[in-house]
């Protein structure tokens, strides 16, 4: 058998960074294929697994191998407090067009138009998966799979189906263009299989994703303020869609 950091020196080209043990404990829960995972303490690993995680619990005692801090650190750009690293298989392209394709769909697909911040990609990502989006889809030329992405969605990118496309290429589904300049979001009903787009941090919305869209939203901010954040107008969004649908039956 090959050892744990030869096969993480084969792997890590084109594998994903799983950086922490939440990361490592959302990718698991979440189906990902994960070949190797190092920590530099085996047992508070697997006692942090016992506390918040018993679900994968035996899956990260038979994944987890105890390596030098030295050795951890040379394997991940900035060490992470918790000690733990490992890396996954990173879906296919054609896996995730299948699920943000597959009809009838039951859930949003959310659209990042051209968006420049790392870290608000990893957001969206984390409320993409909280929600149960079917999926969270950039055009332009940031890479939703860049590990600072990775890092800032915590491990989430397994929960949802995440990949990069064109305006021309965007799933099927009215597609709900939100801007500060649109009709008023509170007068609307999302519908399970909307197309959500939100526009980059600087520029707003590109020419060809409003030209797609089928209806423009905004919304609520008083006179005098220019726009939110990108990541906490999708989060908004998402709520209202979710508001919008019946709400489980109490506990
Ligand atoms: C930081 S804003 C973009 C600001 C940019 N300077 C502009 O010219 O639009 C990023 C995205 O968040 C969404 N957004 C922010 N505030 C919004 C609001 N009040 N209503 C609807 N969408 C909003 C829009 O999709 C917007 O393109």
């Amino acid at each position: 058998m090959t050892d744990p950091l030869t096969r993480w020196r084969e792997l890590a080209g084109a594998a994903v960074l799983l950086d922490g043990f939440h990361a490592l404990k959302h990718a698991l829960r979440f189906g990902a294929e994960v070949p190797v995972a190092v920590t530099t303490d085996r047992r508070a690993a697997l006692a942090l697994a016992e506390e918040l995680a018993g679900d994968v619990r035996d899956a990260l005692d038979a994944l987890l191998t105890e390596v030098p801090g030295a050795v951890y650190a040379s394997l991940v750009p900035r060490p992470h407090p918790t000690g733990v690293a490992a890396l996954a298989v990173r879906p296919s392209r054609e896996a995730n067009l299948r699920a943000l394709g597959g009809t009838p769909r039951t859930a949003p697909v959310v659209v990042l138009d051209n968006p420049r911040n790392l870290g608000n990609a990893g957001a969206v990502i984390r409320l993409a998966a909280g929600f149960g989006a079917a999926g969270v889809v950039t055009t332009g030329t940031l890479d939703p799979w860049h590990p600072t992405v990775v890092r800032g969605g915590a491990g989430l990118h397994f929960a949802t189906a995440v990949e990069r496309l064109g305006v021309d290429e965007l799933p099927a589904g009215p597609l709900f263009a939100l801007d500060p300049e649109g009709e008023d979001i509170r007068g609307t009903k999302l519908p399970d299989d909307a197309v959500l787009a939100f526009g980059s941090e600087r520029t707003g919305l590109s020419a060809g994703l409003r030209a797609r869209a089928d209806h423009l939203l905004a919304l609520p901010m008083r006179p005098q303020v220019s726009s939110y954040n990108l990541a906490t107008s999708v989060a908004m969004t998402l709520y209202h869609w979710s508001a919008g649908q019946a709400a489980p039956p109490a506990r």
